[in-house]
């Protein structure tokens, strides 16, 4: 089964998972680059106002076809409740290309309570797997347990 991983990240933590979760699932992986500014306190809240109206924006071009894969694995931060306006902007382009699909996050409080459905809509599938990781678990290099519980579900999927 090929797998690709696709993910977002600002301020590295969800690129932290991805990077484990490709080579743990021997998948390549694509990272999505916006053209916006996102740094500082300016660039904070543009993040927070695209997260919460959940807005599109402009994406660099990707390396790989999502439609050479039995299984895209794609990984957001968790911005004001919803997906990164990155990932929004990737799914929305690519999704008529999607076979199998799985979603991570990443955030800093317990839970965010709509952001698989929504991915879920938006991709317009029903996940294999969905995984949330607290940054301060990634940090801490204390996510090993579900990440493995994450990476068996998609390994079954295979089988
Ligand atoms: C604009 C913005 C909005 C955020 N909103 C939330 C939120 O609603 N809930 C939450 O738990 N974390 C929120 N966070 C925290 C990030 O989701 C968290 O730090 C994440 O791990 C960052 O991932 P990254 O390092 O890959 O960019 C927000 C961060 C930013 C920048």
């Amino acid at each position: 089964m090929k797998k690709l991983v696709v993910f977002y990240s600002r301020t590295g933590t969800t690129s932290l998972v991805a990077q484990k979760i490709a080579e743990k699932i021997n998948g390549d992986l694509e990272e999505i680059k916006d053209a916006k500014n996102r740094a500082g306190i300016i660039g904070f809240l543009r993040s927070g106002y695209e997260g919460a109206r959940r807005k599109l924006t402009i994406i660099a071009e990707t390396k790989y076809d999502p439609a050479q894969y039995d299984l895209i694995v794609i990984g957001t931060p968790v911005w004001a409740g919803n997906m990164s306006s990155p990932i929004r902007t990737y799914i929305v382009k690519n999704r008529e290309k999607f076979n199998k699909v799985a979603f991570f996050c990443t955030l800093s409080m317990k839970d965010a309570p709509k952001i698989f459905q929504d991915m879920s809509e938006t991709c317009q599938k029903e996940p294999v797997a969905t995984a949330m990781f607290r940054r301060k678990e990634v940090i801490g290099n204390e996510f090993a347990n579900k990440l493995n519980d994450f990476v068996s579900k998609i390994e079954a999927m295979g089988n």
